[in-house]
Parts: C-alpha cells; sequence; structure tokens
C-alpha cells in the first residue's frame, strides 16, 4: 500500500481506458443505427473505426510498460453509456433524439479527453516517449470527434430538435 507510485496510477488508468474503449466500440453501432441525420450516423461509424485502432494504440502502450493488456470495469463509461440508452428509449422516434444522442456522445469524448490527456501528461513524467507519441495521437482523435460532433449539433441536429414532428 506504502509503495504505490505514478507508475501504478498510470497502469490503473490505462486498464480504466482500455476498459472504457471497448465498451464505446460496442456502443457506436447502436448509435449510429439510432441517429436520424446521415452525418451523425457518419460520424459515429468513422469513430467506430478510429476506436478500433485507439485500442491497438492502447495494446502498445501496454506492451512499452511491460504488462499484458487488460481491462477494469470503469463505472464511470458504464454510467454515460446507460444514460445514453435511456435517451435511445426515451426519445425514440421523436425529433429531438439526435439531439440527445450527439449529447451523449460528446460526454463519452469528454471523459475520454480527460484520461488522454491524464495519461499523456504522466507518461510524459515517466519518460515514456513512445507511449506519449501514442496517447497524444488518440488525444486527437477524440478531440477532433468532439469538434465535429458541436459543428455538427450547431449547424443541424440542434435545429432539427426544436421543430414539431
Ligand atoms: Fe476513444
Ligand atoms: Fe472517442
Amino acid at each position: 500500500m506504502a509503495n504505490k507510485t505514478l507508475d501504478d496510477l498510470f497502469y490503473e488508468t490505462l486498464k480504466d481506458i482500455y476498459y472504457a474503449e471497448r465498451q464505446i466500440l460496442k456502443a457506436l453501432p447502436k448509435m449510429a443505427r439510432a441517429a436520424q441525420d446521415e452525418k451523425l450516423k457518419t460520424a459515429f461509424t468513422e469513430h467506430k473505426d478510429e476506436t478500433e485502432g485507439q485500442i491497438e494504440r492502447l495494446k502498445q502502450v501496454f506492451e512499452i510498460i511491460g504488462k499484458r493488456a487488460r481491462g477494469k470495469t470503469c463505472d464511470a463509461i458504464e454510467g454515460i453509456i446507460s444514460e445514453g440508452e435511456e435517451i435511445m428509449e426515451e426519445f425514440k422516434g421523436t425529433p429531438a433524439l439526435d439531439a440527445g444522442l450527439l449529447a451523449a456522445a460528446q460526454a463519452v469524448e469528454h471523459y475520454e479527453i480527460s484520461r488522454y490527456g491524464t495519461l499523456r501528461a504522466w507518461a510524459q513524467q515517466l519518460g515514456l516517449k513512445d507511449a506519449v507519441k501514442l496517447l497524444d495521437e488518440t488525444l486527437s482523435e477524440e478531440s477532433n470527434t468532439d469538434e465535429k460532433l458541436t459543428k455538427l449539433a450547431e449547424t443541424a441536429v440542434n435545429t432539427a430538435a426544436q421543430k414539431a414532428a
């Protein structure tokens, strides 16, 4: 107990995001199917493909620290995803569905951005240069996705949600 250091924290957090990414990989196709706006559907599908690459990068980071890739249940992502599922059910067939889905997706992205930002900083501190590079690539993808979603919300999805069915 007394000897836990930044290395342990890094490893624990890596397991957390590894678990989260695999949950997200399962959730994105459901969100793509549920979305009504074609651009939103495409955004979810494209991000699903990116997520596959992100999981591969995480495996490489585990390798860098000499550990086997494994996940640890992340309550935060489970909560965010189940809120998204709730929206899918409660707003099914309504004009507001896409705006709700998009908001749920942004909550996921913000969680990921927080985790990857932390992991990148810790990798830097630990002198894990290759890990910094990998984590940074993923962080950019998450930020770009978040920005893309913001644009979609502002240009189409929120307006559509305001209209009567
Ligand atoms: Fe991700
Ligand atoms: Fe993401």
